[in-house]
């Protein structure tokens, strides 16, 4: 049985280094899975098209939790690094990759 592809609007990575760790990325990872979960957000749900994957370190140690987005856009890549991030900004930062819509401008430290 071949893989399955799923698309998606765009693939959210929390931090799971041990500085961010330590300020509950991991929690963070587990509350915001449970959103698109029960949301019928994430990708693999019908209708749902956000991708959510824990990560390495993401090289903003003391400014963590630590998220960083990516999407496609017009004329290429489109993404978005987050720091200080709470359940509620996840939460924004994902509907707004389901939606299509502008990324959050809170919290968001890069691109310039
Ligand atoms: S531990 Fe999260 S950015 Fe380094």
């Amino acid at each position: 049985m071949p893989a399955r592809y799923f698309k998606t609007n765009g693939h959210l990575l929390v931090c799971q280094g041990q500085h961010c760790q330590a300020r509950g990325s991991a929690l963070l990872h587990r509350a915001l899975w449970n959103h698109l979960e029960r949301q019928a957000l994430a990708y693999y749900k019908a209708g749902g098209s956000v991708r959510l994957t824990e990560s390495g370190c993401l090289g903003a140690c003391s400014f963590g939790p630590t998220l960083c987005v990516y999407r496609a856009a017009e004329g290429g890549l489109e993404e978005g690094w987050y720091a200080a991030v709470d359940f509620p900004l996840a939460t924004r930062i994902a509907q707004a990759v389901h939606d299509g819509a502008a990324l959050p401008t809170e919290q968001k430290y890069g691109p310039e």
